[in-house]
């Protein structure tokens, strides 16, 4: 008969929920430092955004994932539409998770820090209008 050794990782459990952290905000522009906790605080969930120390965008298997917003530049316009309108499309992202005074800083904060990681990505031509000579 054979003896089956069972490990519970508790341990290593209890280190990964430790290790479940938002404050570990870095921004340079003090008046960024606002919208940084408020995104950490209300926008962590879902958002990937390392000025924020967020990384929400981490588990793909939940739908409700938002973009990674290290990897996209969100102009302040668009993120305050984000935030007022639940996303682009307003399916899944709760609307005005944020709102007044508080909606701004973190549009601010986002339109400063986010696209931090996008790559020069080859353009295609603005317009598609070629004059087929090869
Ligand atoms: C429940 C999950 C969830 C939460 C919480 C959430 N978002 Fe989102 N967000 C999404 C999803 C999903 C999308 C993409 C789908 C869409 O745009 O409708 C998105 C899209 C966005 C976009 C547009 C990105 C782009 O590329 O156009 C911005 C900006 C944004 N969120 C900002 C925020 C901010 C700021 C907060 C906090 C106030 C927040 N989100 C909270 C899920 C979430």
């Amino acid at each position: 008969m054979r003896r089956l050794l069972v490990v519970i990782p508790i341990a290593a459990a209890a280190l990964v929920l430790a290790a479940c952290g938002t404050e570990d905000v870095s921004v340079t522009n003090a008046s960024d430092e606002e919208g940084a906790v408020l995104f950490a605080d209300h926008c962590a969930g879902c958002h990937t955004l390392s000025a924020a120390g967020t990384q929400g965008s981490g588990n793909r298997s939940l739908r409700a994932q938002g973009p990674n917003l290290d990897q996209r530049e969100i102009s302040y316009d668009d993120a305050l539409y984000a935030i007022h309108n639940g996303g682009a499309s307003g399916a899944v992202m709760p609307q005005n998770i944020v709102v007044g005074d508080d909606a701004e800083k973190v549009a601010q904060f986002i339109n400063d820090y986010s696209g931090t990681q996008v790559e020069d990505s080859p353009r295609p031509s603005a317009d598609g209008s070629g004059s087929g000579s090869g």
